[in-house]
């Protein structure tokens, strides 16, 4: 039998990439779908790109979809791609649920039409649960979004219910808690502070201006929970999965530890807030049981808080003394 195939959307995000090193250590033909832009963006795709095959398409475009599960012939799709940024998804709604929502139902349909026994993995989302009146947050746990962008993946996570149950698909949620590295957008929080206080630490920049500091997530390392997603696609049934730590720390603990882990004491000097980084609509607390998941599939996260500050804040320290 040959190597196993793999279909990412998103492959040149954070996920993406990380997924993409673990199936090519696995034995995987890897392949993504990206979309045509005006300057490239693989970026996070250049210690592996010659070793996997991108594709065309857009996950707005249905045609180009089904084209590249048609040429790719994937035993495994991974519906990563997404506007994945809430903030913006109050900017831009529509788009979002274009993306986001339908975006997911277009490539269920092209994987019914032209891959129907590959397994579909769908990247769910903790915002599901938005306003939560239970802690911690399981696959039980209703949802409240509180966001367009948490809107879209309550429909992409029903969608994916949906071709399960219609069409006796293989199609898993991962309800991912927020997961983190060195490759997140420069516009999340995490990132946001690890780059900023590094800007301090060097010298190119004397304050950090954030929303709100009491906000709680439960905050996990990327490349574990990618790791999630591939042994919820081996499991021996399609199902519903939360990835999370199980632990919440607020905005400002973030910012205290990661200016700790840059020597600096004093830094309350360097903080500012400012209302225009606030939500019309906030999600005040996350914290996730992945019980199920450890129960099922065999999974922890490996990486705990600290350590996840820690290592965020030392690669931009080192990009930052670089040049
Ligand atoms: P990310 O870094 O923002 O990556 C998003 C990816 O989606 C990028 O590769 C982007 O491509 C692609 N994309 C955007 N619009 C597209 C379109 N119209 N057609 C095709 N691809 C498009 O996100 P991430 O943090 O890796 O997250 C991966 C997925 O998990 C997302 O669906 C996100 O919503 C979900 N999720 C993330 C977390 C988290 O904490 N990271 C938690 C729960 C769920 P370009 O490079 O061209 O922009
Ligand atoms: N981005 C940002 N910028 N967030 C801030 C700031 C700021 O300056 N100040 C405070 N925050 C707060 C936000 O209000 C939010 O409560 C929290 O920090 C985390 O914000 P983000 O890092 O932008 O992530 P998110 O939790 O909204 O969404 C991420 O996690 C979801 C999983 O729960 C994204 O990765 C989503 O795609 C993902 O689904």
């Amino acid at each position: 039998m040959g190597a196993r195939t793999a279909l990412i959307t998103g492959i040149t995000g954070q996920d993406g990439s990380y997924l993409a090193e673990h199936l090519l250590g696995k034995g995987y033909r890897v392949a993504g779908i990206v979309r045509r832009l005006s300057s490239p963006n693989l970026s996070n795709l250049k210690a592996i790109q010659d070793r996997i095959e991108l594709v065309d398409g857009d996950l707005i475009d249905q045609a180009s979809l089904s084209q590249a599960v048609r040429s790719i012939g994937p035993d495994e799709v991974y519906n990563l791609g997404a506007q994945s940024f809430v903030a913006t998804s109050f900017l831009q709604p529509a788009l979002t649920g274009e993306i986001t929502g339908l975006g997911t139902l277009r490539l269920l349909e092209a994987v019914r039409a032209h891959a129907p026994s590959a397994r579909f993995y769908q990247a769910s989302s903790s915002e599901i649960f938005g306003h939560v009146e239970t802690e911690p947050q399981t696959e039980q746990t209703p949802f409240h979004p509180r966001s367009p962008y948490g809107v879209a993946k309550v429909y992409a996570y029903w969608a994916t219910v949906n071709y399960r149950e219609a069409y006796s698909m293989f199609a898993t949620n991962g309800i991912l808690f927020n997961h983190e590295s060195p490759r997140r957008g420069l516009e999340f929080v995490t990132r946001k502070i690890s780059d900023g206080v590094a800007r301090i630490a060097t010298g190119k920049s004397n304050c950090l201006t954030l929303g709100n500091l009491d906000a709680r997530r439960d905050w996990g390392f990327a490349p574990d929970y990618v790791d999630l997603m591939w042994r919820s696609l081996q499991h021996g049934t399609p199902d519903d999965y939360v990835g999370a730590t199980g632990e919440s720390h607020t905005v400002r603990e973030f910012v205290e530890q990661a200016f700790a882990a840059a020597g600096i004491r004093d830094w309350d000097r360097y903080l500012k807030t400012d209302a225009r980084f606030n939500r019309p609509a906030e999600v005040f607390n996350l914290r996730g049981s992945a019980d199920k998941a450890k129960r099922q599939l065999g999974w922890e996260p490996k990486t705990r808080f600290q350590e996840l500050v820690r290592l965020m804040v030392e690669a931009d320290l080192e990009r930052h003394r670089a040049g």
